[in-house]
């Protein structure tokens, strides 16, 4: 499968190139006709697929695996001989048209070679035969540029340029394949039985109705069509491109052994070093960062400068492939996932045709041109346009899917990559729920307590199931941490016990009463929660902030507020209004100064998530505030239905 997956890239270079180079230098025939090429390998299998998928099922698989590849061993062979653009197509179709047996026929016939228990390890493995083949491919490709000069002039130009060359190589690679599957006893005889072959229309429109349906998936769809939109017009015009920075066929090969090599980084680096961020946050975002080099790429007019950014742009775009298909296989459900899947594939196959034949023709509309400052001149051709424009689209597509699928719609990005830094995101990724979660953080006397009741009943009048709840002592076990926080007779506490011991508060609270409130999908309202500790135990005491925050979050499993309200009000106002003082109420003015500015700071950072009420005003005026403020929620059921 290696072998035969390298001969497959190669000849998809090859053909890209020897379809320049019968364009004899005409740019929009050059682009036209690649373009044909990408179309000619794709559209079997839209059309065919079925049919096919069908018929290799009623076949002996070993016997119809050998006489694929002869076929196409043949096939390849007669592209550089006969070398005009009629049988370059035909010669592609065909080739096509058989890999559309020998597949299924490959793909029963591995389970029969392999224990069930190895199967995982199996499919890396074909995975890395088909995809980590390409970057040898280019390598070989450039290579051959180098000895296809002498070559061409022993024998002649027309039968050993690069590209023929390394179609002779494609043509050998299948033969080659073909006998070592002659070699394998182990296959079973007769048909292959459950390779079923997959109908475009059927799955594309079961797959259609429920991705309608999530938010989520929607997102992840567009997400992963704007990705294969902007690599298709990568791929599609990576050989004008290439042409347009005044370099040739071993360029070519480099370009696309870079985008390859980008991808085999992103893919198996990427979603460790990103481990700290959300998946849904990371698609999006990786998809827009790659998008940007997109547009940079277009811009350069260095070979070199081009190739680092293609390797980067490369790595970005295969660290959302791999997180989209991730996402895919975790939030559909199991009877869904082979349908959606499907239906994904399906889609990405039609834009790659799509893209792959728009993009060359408007590179070919648009031409070549030049420029003139004084004495610079700059040339901009078609391609670079069309990367251009193909890098704003996929930056456009990556905003999009990143706003459809904010997990925690309050919490900014930016705040995430800060944390990040500082090491305390871990695991930010703790299961959604399909509640909505408010706290009320504030200091001493600002009417937390008023106003956490008065939201709650207002929610309730709007038909929502609502708990009130409040810490320290929001459970049985918390009543009782309440009492030896709060009773003055306690006495001093260490900071740390202290700061520990409302993170257990909190542990419990979050496990017995928050959480399974959220998995109702029900409203939590909670009269102070983390951002309390991070103010009191960090700013207030002479703990770190962020080590106390990064306590609360191990404790609470990274259960963040959907959204707090900072109830503000100068201390000496606040503590004023205190009829008598528990442990905490009695410290020094100074304390619950720098608890307020800690607030303060806390929702400076990350505006999307707090709201920071002035508690100096009237208690109808502040509930109105709220009011306002949490309509807006898109989780609440009256947000939901229109
Ligand atoms: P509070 O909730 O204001 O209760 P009351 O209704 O009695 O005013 O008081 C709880 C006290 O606990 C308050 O002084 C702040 C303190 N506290 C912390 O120091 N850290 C925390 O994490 C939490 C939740 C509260």
């Amino acid at each position: 499968m290696a072998f035969s997956s390298f001969g497959d890239w190669l000849g998809l270079l090859a053909t890209t190139a020897l379809a320049q180079q019968l364009a004899g230098g005409n740019y929009s025939k050059a682009n036209f006709a690649i373009a044909g090429v990408f179309i000619v390998r794709l559209l079997p299998a839209v059309l065919l697929g079925p049919i096919a998928g069908v018929f290799a099922d009623r076949f002996d698989r070993r016997r119809l695996m050998i006489l694929c590849d002869i076929l196409r061993f043949f096939l390849y062979l007669s592209i550089p001989l006969v070398g005009n653009y009629f049988w370059l197509y035909t010669a592609t179709v065909l080739v096509e048209a058989v890999t559309l047996f020998w597949s299924p026929a490959k793909e029963a016939s591995v389970p029969n070679l392999i224990p069930k228990n190895k199967l995982e390890s199996a499919n890396q493995v074909t995975l890395l035969a088909s995809y980590g083949t390409a970057p040898i491919a280019a390598i070989v490709f450039s290579l051959l540029a180098l000895v296809a000069g002498p070559l061409s002039k022993a024998f002649s130009e027309r039968y050993a340029s690069t590209a023929n060359i390394a179609l002779y190589i494609d043509a050998l690679s299948f033969l080659y394949t073909a006998w070592v599957v002659f070699g394998i006893k182990g296959l079973p005889k007769g048909p292959a039985v459950g390779a079923k072959g997959e109908n475009i229309g059927k799955s594309l429109l079961g797959g259609f109705s429920f991705v309608r349906k999530s938010q989520v998936i929607n997102g992840l769809v567009i997400g992963m069509l704007g990705a294969f939109f902007a690599a298709g017009a990568v791929i599609g015009l990576a050989r004008t491109f290439v042409g347009d920075l005044k370099a040739g066929d071993a360029a070519y090969g480099v370009l696309f052994g870079s985008v390859f090599t980008g991808l085999a980084l992103g893919i198996s680096l990427g979603p460790k070093i990103f481990s700290q961020f959300s998946r849904r946050r990371i698609f999006g975002a990786s998809l827009t960062i790659s998008s940007i080099f997109l547009i940079l790429l277009s811009t350069i007019t260095n070979l070199v400068l081009a190739l680092i950014v293609t390797i980067i742009l490369g790595a970005f775009a295969g660290l959302s492939w791999v997180t989209g298909f991730t996402m895919l296989g975790l939030e559909v459900e199991d009877e869904m996932r082979g349908r959606v899947f499907a239906f994904v594939q399906s889609l990405i196959r039609i834009s790659l045709v799509l893209v792959l034949a728009i993009a060359p023709v408007v590179a070919a509309a648009i031409g070549r041109h030049s420029f003139q400052y004084s004495s610079y001149t700059v040339t901009y051709n078609g391609a670079a346009f069309t990367l251009l424009l193909a890098g704003v689209i996929g930056t456009a597509v990556g905003v999009i899917s990143y706003h459809r699928m904010k997990d925690r719609p309050s919490i900014s990005l930016w705040s995430d990559i800060r944390n990040a830094f500082r090491g305390e995101l871990g695991g930010i990724t703790g299961a959604t729920h399909a509640g909505i979660f408010i706290s009320f953080e504030g200091g001493e006397g600002s009417g937390k307590s008023t106003q956490t009741k008065l939201l709650g009943e207002y929610l309730e009048s709007i038909g929502e199931t609502v708990v009130l709840t409040r810490e320290p002592g929001g459970s049985p076990i918390g009543v009782q941490l309440r009492q030896i926080l709060l009773a003055n007779e306690t006495g001093v506490i260490s900071p740390r016990a202290e700061a520990l011991m409302y993170a257990a508060d909190r542990a419990h609270h979050v496990f017995a009463v928050i959480r399974p409130a959220l998995d109702r999908g029900e409203i939590v309202i909670t009269d102070r929660y983390l951002d309390s500790s991070i103010a009191y135990q960090g700013a207030g005491r002479v703990l770190q902030p962020s080590e106390v925050a990064r306590i609360s979050r191990w404790a609470t499993e990274s259960l963040t507020p959907t959204l707090t309200f900072i109830m503000d009000i100068p201390a000496e106002i606040g503590l004023g209004r205190l009829e008598s003082q528990d442990r905490l109420e009695s410290e020094p003015l100074a304390f619950h100064e720098r608890v307020r500015r800690e607030f303060l700071n806390l929702a400076n950072i990350d505006p999307e998530r707090y709201a920071v009420i002035d508690a100096t005003q009237s208690v109808d005026a502040i509930h109105a505030q709220i009011k306002e403020r949490v309509n807006h929620l898109p989780l609440l059921k009256i947000n939901k239905k229109n």
